[in-house]
């Protein structure tokens, strides 16, 4: 099983599953980082532990779809199974959704459907929830609104800052995202057994 991560930034998420996968906690390689930002930190973790990555951006490519199909190339010649998108601040288009769809997963700082979009932390502290969570969910047309797998709570405590606030739900994200997809993978092999006996 390969997997494939797809992110654009700061990369603590990439980091939590490579040391899943150290840790044998993941049965899957990391095989490949994709990031639509040449100067994100993601890409010095890449390169620090090795992963091979491409940087491409959309801008370069006459069109979405073009962009697309150059990645979608470069997943089929690295053989990968499974999409996991860790940051990755773009919407997926068809071209990328239809080769693998239901093998693109994505992670959301949030309960969705509370809170979509790119400041879903910061948007629930202002909102002043008494809590709020993360949702690890597949990917289809829309922002944040694909099929949910699983979702956990996070409290918001009444003295919390917003920065204490955040660092609770990306320790919970790097907790849940390698032990979810891990079920993703052991039970997408067990279904693959069922039917070919
Ligand atoms: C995470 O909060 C993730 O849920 C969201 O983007 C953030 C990425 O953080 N989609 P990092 O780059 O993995 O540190």
């Amino acid at each position: 099983m390969k997997l494939a991560v797809f992110a654009s930034g700061f990369g603590s998420n990439f980091s939590a599953l490579l040391e899943a996968e150290k840790q044998k906690k993941l049965s899957a390689e990391i095989a490949l980082l994709i990031c639509d930002q040449p100067k994100a930190k993601v890409i010095e973790r890449a390169v620090n532990e090795s992963i091979p990555y491409y940087c491409l951006s959309p801008k370069d490519f006459p069109s979405k779809a073009h962009f697309e199909k150059q990645l979608v190339q470069i997943l089929e010649e690295h053989e990968i199974d499974l999409i996991v998108l860790a940051g990755y601040m773009r919407l997926i288009g068809s071209t990328l959704l239809e080769p693998y769809r239901n093998r693109i997963i994505n992670i959301h700082p949030s309960l969705l459907p509370a809170f979509p979009g790119r400041t879903s932390i910061a948007d629930a502290y202002y909102a002043n929830v008494t809590e709020s969570g993360v949702t690890i969910h597949y990917i289809d047309e829309g922002i944040d609104t694909g099929p949910i797998i699983y979702q956990e709570v996070v409290a918001k405590k009444p003295d919390d800052t917003l920065e204490a606030f955040e660092s609770r739900i990306h320790s919970v994200e790097h907790a849940i995202y390698p032990t979810v997809l891990e079920k993703i993978i052991q039970e997408g092999e067990t279904n693959e057994k069922t039917s070919v006996n």
